[in-house]
């Protein structure tokens, strides 16, 4: 319930306070309402349904402004005017800001203000800075800080030599991934604040110019290889104002396509409507309310989202009829999973790939239905791409040739791994179904090798694409069983002698629990897949350089794969999980006690730290700066297409004055 509206005073160009004197909300504003969290919504004011409908006077307060409509004001980038104190573009008579004060898109002040000076206090402001996500306290400052924005964008392979409008660039998480991958980027961002907050986390970025401005008031040219709509069509019913909000997103589509060049593509991040999460509980991203999408938003008034049909439909009609969808689950905004969209129409388990339960950040969720196990069901059934929990669509005319590899991947499934580790351990792992291989690689310029030296050795590699169910789906089924317990248990039985099989090394400790080779510190349930052969274990990333005990296994397969991806679930049966794991295991080792299960607790938060890189991780050193770094990063990824000994060849001829030519074709 709304208490209080606070207004705080605002202040001109000089910074002299101005007091409001008034505040008039009426139908057709948008407003941004932030909750003590922090967590902002920000909707229009049209419920009128409420007192009035169309016949009532004042309904015609809430008009629809397209871009056409307003032409007579609308501006082109290029008469915008530098603003030095800011570092943005602005159009020259709105230099004092005064013309875009109404944008209401916020996070609420004290939000993003402290973003702004988070941002401003960090040296590191690359994308992922491990630095910039020690200053995320709260949801809103996670999103715009935390590693991983860029995931879904990433696995794309777009080329790197092209110029890229971003439409709501939002505080430049993604503007920051651009602006350091590719040649040219314009930013274009509503509210001034942000403006300035993107401006600053691409400060060192001189191919990056960001511009304040109100997309209904913008003319484009188009001159651009790439438009970005990443979280921002799904509010044109919000900001592009319509009676009918499926004709603001089309107006908004029709505004981002006017800036492609004829062989230009659109590219756009939103969540799904009737994504698998919200069936099972999570809340509406956008209006916070249950099944709001799935019921087709009864309510009026606040974003909305698509299906994937209803989206191909709406990209057709404004003359983009070559789509590729990607699935991303948990969502587009920190994708770990991302799916080629398309149905291979054979076996390949692509539900493996998917994460669970979908984490929910800033909203609540309930836990109906079980994520991993309905997401095998629709994956059976030919409709996992339909549940998806969010799309990245990259959409154009026809397929440009630069993008080919973007609209048509060879991969079907990507999983990029950047939260919680050190940063050069960031890795992503693409499944290839051509040669049957999953292919595991660092994303940020340096290879494994730099961990050298440190007790958990991190070797990304190319293994074998295995058939079959991953022993944690099992795990999953006797979840929701009758037996749940034995299940269970007789799993942990049948996983635990693989484990001595494969890994023991015939010895025991002085309590007795048998020794195994630090490098099965990855084989637990929720990497071995159930082969027609056998079981496989997959994704093996880590080792530890000492040799680990049995019991820690299957303490580590009980807290991740049993009790960490099920524990939504598992709560309504049991209520004591350590009661639960230490009875599970003495199944196995009757003697294993509370003292132990302490021990292997610590000694797994221990090697979790060294994995984050906090006990002594690689140093990280950023050095983007603007063109050049985009550049070098384009000739090191060509680099490394060239074969290993006429790669040495051209290190040893370089010499000492050419050590930055060694530096991009070395390792
Ligand atoms: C959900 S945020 C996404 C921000 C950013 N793309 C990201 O992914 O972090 C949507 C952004 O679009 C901007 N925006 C929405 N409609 C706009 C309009 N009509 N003109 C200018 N900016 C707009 C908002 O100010 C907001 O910053």
């Amino acid at each position: 319930m709304i208490e209080q509206i606070t207004v705080p005073d605002g202040h001109d160009r000089n910074g002299a306070p101005v007091a409001v004197a008034r505040l008039d909300l009426q139908m057709g504003d948008v407003v941004s309402l932030v909750d003590h969290t922090s967590a902002g919504k920000t909707t229009l004011i049209n419920d009128s349904g409420l007192g009035c409908n169309q016949d009532s006077p004042g309904y015609a307060d809430i008009h629809f402004e397209s871009p056409g409509s307003t032409m007579r004001q609308s501006r082109r980038l290029t008469d915008f005017a530098y603003q030095e104190d800011l570092g943005i573009y602005m159009p020259e008579e709105d230099g004092n800001g005064a013309g875009l004060e109404r944008f209401a898109y916020s996070d609420g002040d004290e939000a993003e203000d402290y973003v702004l000076g988070a941002i401003r206090e960090a040296s590191d402001v690359s994308d992922n800075s491990p630095e910039l996500s020690r200053y995320a306290r709260d949801w809103a400052s996670y999103y715009h800080l935390a590693p991983g924005r860029a995931n879904a964008i990433r696995v794309l392979d777009l080329p790197r030599d092209i110029s890229v409008l971003e439409l709501g660039s939002g505080c430049g998480a993604i503007s920051r991934y651009l602006g350091e991958n590719h040649r040219e980027l314009h930013c274009v961002e509503g509210s001034p604040r942000r403006a300035v907050i993107t401006r600053e986390r691409c400060r060192d970025l001189d191919n990056v110019k960001v511009y304040c401005a109100d997309f209904r008031k913008l003319e484009l040219d188009p001159s651009y290889d790439l438009v970005l709509l990443n979280g921002v069509l799904e509010y044109a019913p919000v900001f592009f104002r319509s009676g009918d909000p499926d004709e603001a997103t089309a107006a908004l589509l029709r505004f981002a396509t006017s800036a492609l060049k004829k062989d230009g593509v659109l590219l756009i991040g939103i969540e799904n409507k009737i994504g698998l999460k919200y069936w099972c509980g999570a809340s509406e991203d956008h209006t916070g309310r249950l099944f709001d999408g799935i019921q087709g938003y009864p309510t009026s008034g606040s974003a909305r989202t698509y299906t994937r049909r209803e989206l191909t439909r709406i990209l057709e009609a404004a003359g983009l009829s070559v789509c590729t969808f990607y699935s991303c689950f948990p969502d587009y905004k920190f994708a770990t999973s991302i799916l080629a969209g398309s149905d291979p129409g054979s076996d390949f388990n692509i539900h493996n790939w998917i994460e669970y339960p979908a984490e929910c950040l800033g909203l609540s969720r309930e836990y109906l239905i079980h994520e991993g196990l309905a997401a095998k069901v629709l994956y059976d059934a030919g409709l996992i791409h339909e549940f998806a929990n969010s799309f990245l669509v990259v959409a154009a005319a026809e397929t440009p040739k630069a993008f080919e590899r973007a609209m048509h991947p060879d991969w079907l499934a990507s999983k990029v791994s950047v939260a919680n580790r050190d940063r050069v351990a960031h890795c992503m792992t693409r499944f290839y179904p051509q040669t049957a291989t999953v292919e595991k690689r660092c994303i940020e310029y340096v290879s494994g090798a730099v961990r050298d030296g440190l007790p958990m050795g991190h070797a990304p590699g190319t293994e074998r694409w295995h058939p079959g169910q991953l022993l944690s789906y099992e795990v999953a089924r006797a979840v929701m069983s009758k037996h749940f317990r034995e299940t269970v248990a007789a799993l942990l039985a049948e996983y635990h002698a693989e484990l001595l099989r494969r890994f023991g090394v015939g010895t025991a400790d002085d309590e007795g629990f048998p020794l195994v080779r630090g490098e099965c510190f990855d084989f637990i349930m929720g990497n071995i897949i159930r082969t027609p052969g056998g079981l496989e274990g997959i994704d093996e990333e880590w080792a530890s350089d000492r040799t680990l005990t049995a019991d820690y296994l299957l303490f580590r397969s009980l807290c991740h794969d049993v009790i960490g991806r099920n524990k939504p679930w598992l709560g309504q049966t049991i209520h004591d999980v350590d009661e639960f794991s230490i009875t599970t295991i003495r199944t196995i080792y009757p003697s294993y006690s509370r003292r132990r299960h302490e021990r292997n607790r610590s000694l797994e938060e221990m090697l979790m730290a060294e994995i984050r890189g906090e006990l002594g991780g690689t140093a990280w050193n950023s050095s983007h700066s603007g063109t050049a770094a985009w550049l070098k990063r384009a000739i090191k990824a060509a680099a490394r297409q060239v074969p290993a000994d006429i790669r040495a060849k051209i290190v040893r001829g370089s010499g000492a004055l050419h050590s930055k030519v060694a530096s991009l074709f070395a390792g």
